[in-house]
């Protein structure tokens, strides 16, 4: 019988994808950032027991991990929705009403400002600050796509297409 391969541990087996990725960049401690956003990707937040998995492959610290996952505002650590909307309210949007957009998809979707991800995971929403896109007042984004001159009308058929969007896509 060969002994050649250790088998790979449960945690291994279990953390495939993020095990790829550490061995992508040769478990270098100093890439931590670019681990955590491309775990990040694979996940769309950072699970506690994954970033514990990271800290012990690293030779990390668990709390040097969680102490950059949570400096970075990029890094969500609870789940996010599939479809991840920003509703900026800096102050050309706010002017131009992007609270009614706000509370129409809130509404719409169930949401409050503690409750910002649906039960089925397929929306976040969220409100940001001025996202560069002023002229585009109001302006939202549905994860990397800047929608611009935004209504409440607008908004919600835009949810509705994604939903419609998803259900095409889920067997
Ligand atoms: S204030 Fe909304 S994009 Fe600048």
């Amino acid at each position: 019988m060969s002994t050649c391969c250790a088998p790979p541990s449960t945690a291994a087996r279990r953390f495939a994808r993020v095990t790829e990725i550490l061995a992508r960049h040769r478990h270098d401690p100093a890439a931590l950032v670019p681990i955590l956003q491309e775990v990040q990707e694979v996940y769309r937040y950072l699970p506690e027991e994954v970033m514990a998995y990271i800290a012990t492959d690293l030779g990390l610290p668990p709390a040097r991990v969680f102490g950059v996952a949570t400096f970075y505002a990029h890094f969500a650590l609870a789940p996010k929705g599939r479809f991840v909307i920003k509703l900026c309210d800096g102050t050309a949007c706010h002017v131009k009403e992007s609270q009614p957009i706000l509370d129409a998809l809130r509404q719409r979707l169930g949401l409050s400002e503690r409750k910002t991800t649906t039960d089925d995971q397929l929306f976040t929403v969220e409100t940001v600050s001025c996202l560069g896109a002023c002229g585009l007042a109001p302006v939202m984004l549905v994860n990397d796509d800047v929608h611009g001159q935004m209504t409440p009308q607008s908004a919600l058929q835009l949810v509705e297409s994604l939903i419609a969007k998803h259900a095409k896509e889920t067997p």
